[in-house]
């Protein structure tokens, strides 16, 4: 009898998928409105598979290396464009404000067209991440993930720093996981808005959020200044800023 890679991907595939908890397809947003809104949706892929270090080195015990990787959809349950055009951005967009929202290469087109139905104006990539290893890639080898910045309204005022720079070279970390640099680079753009991370896993302070894996825990987002402080007084710091 044959034996396909898929013959045996696929069942494992559909014991691993996560799957949305949820009764609704999404928790209820806040009631409030935001300056500035940074999101990193969960991209359906298609079930295609995707390199994925922590997973060889947790998951794949005792299965055949080079036939089984790992998916987005494995990790957190992910959405459709379609689904994802259905959440109700609009309702907590202020009159004047920043999305910030993460893409990959394959799905630049789609986080373009998720922009833009959210009633913003696609404005530029704010930050190219390079992961500083690379992925198998089908075109060149895959190394950068991208923050697009769309604008509705004005400039959210007042503006903070204006030396936030575009390229952020960080190794990557677990699955999805971003780089906390991008974070902070915005928080220091703008300082006294109201924002909101969107598809979060994490909680800082200074921020609203809103996902279905939202911890207990918050994170402090360190100034160029609580860095020198903490320096001089011998305080961890959880995230730097250079
Ligand atoms: C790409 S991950 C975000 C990773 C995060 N930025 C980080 O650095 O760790 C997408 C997140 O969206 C969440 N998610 C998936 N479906 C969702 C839904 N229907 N409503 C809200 N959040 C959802 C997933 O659980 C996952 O935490």
């Amino acid at each position: 009898m044959s034996c396909s890679g898929y013959s045996k991907y696929n069942p494992e595939a559909k014991k691993r998928e996560k799957i949305n908890p949820l009764a609704q397809i999404y928790p209820p947003l806040p009631k409030n409105k935001y300056d500035i809104i940074y999101a990193d949706p969960p991209w359906d892929y298609g079930g295609k598979m995707q390199y994925d270090k922590s997973c060889i080195k947790n998951l794949n015990v005792n299965f055949e290396k080079n036939i089984f990787i790992s998916a987005a959809n494995f990790k957190y349950p992910t959405l459709k464009l379609n689904e994802l055009k259905n959440l109700a951005v609009q309702s907590i967009t202020a009159e004047d404000c920043i999305l910030f929202m993460w893409t990959t290469g394959p799905q630049f087109a789609k986080a373009i067209e998720l922009g833009l139905s959210w009633g913003f104006e696609y404005k530029t990539v704010a930050f190219v991440w390079d992961k500083k290893i690379h992925n198998p890639g089908r075109y060149t080898l895959s190394q950068t993930e991208f923050v697009l910045a769309f604008k509705k309204g004005r400039f959210p005022e007042p503006r903070g720093a204006r030396n936030i720079k575009q390229l952020v070279s960080v190794y990557r970390g677990e699955h999805s996981e971003k780089p906390e640099k991008v974070i902070e680079g915005i928080t220091l753009m703008f300082p006294t808005q109201r924002k909101i991370e969107l598809f979060a896993r994490k909680k800082y302070l200074g921020w609203d959020n809103w996902g279905l894996e939202i911890p207990d825990n918050k994170i402090k987002i360190s100034s160029p200044k609580d860095i020198d402080d903490a320096k001089n007084s011998n305080t961890q710091i959880l995230l730097t800023f250079e």
